[in-house]
């Protein structure tokens, strides 16, 4: 049996091909991995499984409906997780075209395409079959600092072009279990961090930009708060969901683990002053930099994921201070990964989102 993975070559998705492949029965339950290969996508992450026949790696797009159709009537999978989407809020500040095109467009396309596919199979295929859907906390909008962690059933309230089109893509997943009983799972889980993560995204930008000598560029007071989980935990969550998932249900994942933005930029700090001291003995720290808010920014996201370890018995195995050591680990002895991935295309956009800030991100 094959599943089919979408945007397997960005930052969680390559992190649960690499989880997948250890943890399945025998490790041999392979993937088809489906790409599209933006700015985000990097296939020098899964260069380690080059030659091994349980990846297959296939450049394309989930809007593609004729090459998925192909891929779903070739690979007959028993299973599709869709991890595919453009993922950076400031991105879409900057751009929404693209977030519509993929997160919604390219939403519906992979639904029916899927749907077309599981139509057809046999009756014990049929019912078996799961597709599962990774989306965000994000939907939920923002929190005041009293306000109880998002349930399942909160409110959908997005705020920004990219928790929108998300908010989108959920809402067609649901209505295609409803409307045509496909089987559905959506997962919206909290922040991720972990290695092989984009360094556009708050905490490696922290560190690259820090082993840089660069400003670390905090938004508005830097109050703001998230909601951290390891990359590792959420991959763990997302195979218990397609284990043992009740059909059409939501289930909501976060690592109970909130912490405001400069808490975080001082905790990395604090880390790399340890693990890599400064020649001067200076802290990382000098280096931090208030700068302009984001447009729109949510104050606060927080999950609460009792559902889930009522219903799966899933939590998260990493506490955040064992999370992050092992993350700034990562990112120190990876520095080759780093450099490869701050290509023009990189450059340009620290050019865009920082320049204007006065910043030399
Ligand atoms: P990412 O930006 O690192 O990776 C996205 C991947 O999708 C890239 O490999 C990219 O090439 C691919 N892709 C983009 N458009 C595509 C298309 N049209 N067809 C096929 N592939 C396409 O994102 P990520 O952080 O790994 O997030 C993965 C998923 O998890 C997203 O759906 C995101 O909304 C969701 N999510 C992310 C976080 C987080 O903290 N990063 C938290 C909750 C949910
Ligand atoms: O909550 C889940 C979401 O988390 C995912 O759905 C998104 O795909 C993912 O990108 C992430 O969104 P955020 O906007 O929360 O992540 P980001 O790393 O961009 O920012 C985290 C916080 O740090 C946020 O409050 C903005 C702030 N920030 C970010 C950057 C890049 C800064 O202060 N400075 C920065 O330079």
């Amino acid at each position: 049996m094959t599943i089919l993975v979408t945007g397997a070559a960005g930052f969680i998705g390559a992190n649960f091909v690499f989880d997948w492949l250890a943890q399945s029965p025998g490790g041999q339950e392979p993937i088809l991995n489906l790409d599209k290969l933006t700015y985000a996508g990097n296939p020098e992450t899964l260069a380690p499984l080059q030659g091994d026949s349980r990846h297959t790696f296939v450049r394309g797009d989930i809007g593609d409906t004729a090459l998925v159709a192909s891929l779903l009537a070739k690979h007959q999978p028993r299973a599709v997780i869709n991890f595919a989407a453009e993922s950076h809020v400031d991105r879409s500040i900057h751009g929404p075209e693209d977030f519509i095109q993929t997160n919604i467009v390219g939403t519906f396309r992979l639904l029916d395409a899927v749907h077309r596919y599981w139509r057809d199979l046999q009756p014990e295929e049929k019912s078996a079959f799961r597709i599962l859907h990774v989306s965000t906390d994000e939907v939920y909008g923002s929190l005041s600092p009293d306000q109880p962690a998002f349930s399942e059933s909160h409110r959908y309230e997005p705020n920004s072009p990219y928790s929108a089109s998300k908010a989108a893509s959920d809402h067609l997943v649901r209505a295609w279990h409803h409307t045509y009983g496909l089987p559905v799972l959506t997962t919206n889980c909290s922040n991720n961090y972990g290695p092989y993560h984009f360094p556009e995204k708050l905490i490696p930008l922290m560190i690259v930009n820090a082993l840089a000598g660069k400003p670390l560029p905090v938004y508005g007071d830097g109050r703001q708060v998230r909601d951290w989980l390891y990359v590792k935990d959420h991959c763990s969550a997302i195979r218990e969901v397609l284990l043992h998932g009740r059909v059409g249900e939501v289930y909501n994942i976060g690592g109970w683990n909130e912490k405001p933005n400069i808490e975080i930029v001082n905790t990395v700090c604090k880390l790399l002053d340890e693990l890599r001291p400064k020649a001067d003995g200076s802290s990382y720290n000098a280096q931090i930099s208030y700068i302009k808010d984001r447009p729109g920014h949510d104050r606060r996201y927080a999950i609460d994921a009792s559902k889930l370890e009522r219903e799966l018995g899933w939590r998260p195995s990493e506490t955040f201070e064992t999370g992050i050591r092992k993350t700034v680990q990562w990112y120190l002895s990876n520095p080759e990964w780093v450099a490869r991935v701050q290509s023009g295309a990189y450059r340009d956009w620290v050019q865009t989102q920082y320049a204007a800030a006065g910043v030399d991100a």
